[in-house]
């Protein structure tokens, strides 16, 4: 595709339009609504079991993209990852993989505030791996894989080791991928570990379907950042 350059922008209320042109001089005009409010994004992701940990520091604009380290800056690893899902693979699938507190979960309930203050998603949910059977009996959990946008399942891996949270997981990304519907999931365990634990159906779609990264980063982000 020919680069395009955004040569001009107009606002109205309740609309932006865009004027690209190309290479060519052709103008191609684009239009979109203005970002969601931040603050509506937050409210929003408050009721859809978002937790108020993760969200607080977005409210409050306290995020972080690097740490102190031996008096230098690092990147937070899980953060640049979550970033650039949302950006350049979304819709494709999340599988965030790394050890305890390298900052995942934060990663993703960022991503999916911005997705949402980006009007790339209106709704999402989000559920720690351990809450999927008491959803699952119920039968929200259907209703969510069916119709949200995006489904966050933190930490897969610590929910009790049964065939039948097995065929939860299992039931729940074949049909968001026959749905094509992302999933963004975090996890402590490795992918042999996923394979392992899941009927290979799970793994073989993460595979197609998902952008997969480990975090590298060797050290907890609680130890650094409390007591500051
Ligand atoms: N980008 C960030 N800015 C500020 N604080 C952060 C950031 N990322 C993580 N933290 C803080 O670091 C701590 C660990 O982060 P988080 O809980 O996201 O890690 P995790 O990888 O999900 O850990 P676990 O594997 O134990 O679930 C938390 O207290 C969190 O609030
Ligand atoms: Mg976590």
């Amino acid at each position: 595709m020919p680069a395009l350059k955004l040569v001009r922008t107009l606002k109205t209320e309740n609309l932006i339009w865009e004027y690209w042109e190309d290479q060519e001089g052709k103008v191609f005009v684009r239009k979109r609504l203005p970002d969601l409010p931040s603050d509506t994004a937050v409210s929003i992701l408050r009721e859809q079991g978002f937790p108020e940990k993760y969200l607080e520091p977005i409210e409050r604009g306290t995020l972080r993209s690097t740490v102190p380290l031996k008096g230098e800056e690092v990147p937070i690893e899980a953060f640049e990852i979550a970033r650039k899902w949302a950006k350049e693979k979304f819709p494709l699938s999340l599988l965030l993989l790394g050890s305890v507190g390298t900052g995942k979960t934060q990663a993703v309930v960022t991503a999916a505030w911005w997705l949402l203050k980006k009007r790339k998603i209106a709704t999402a949910r989000f559920y720690s791996a351990m809450e999927l059977r008491a959803a699952f009996d119920k039968g929200e959990l259907q209703k969510d894989i069916k119709e949200v946008d995006l489904l966050v399942i933190d930490d897969l891996g610590r929910e009790y080791r049964s065939d039948y949270n097995a065929y939860i997981v299992e039931a729940l990304i074949t049909t968001r991928y026959d749905l094509q519907k992302p999933v963004c999931i975090t996890a402590n365990i490795t992918f042999e570990e996923i394979a392992n634990r899941y009927t290979p159906r799970v793994l073989d779609r993460l595979r197609e379907w998902a952008y997969r990264r480990i975090v590298k980063q060797n050290f907890s982000l609680r130890g650094i950042l409390q007591g500051r």
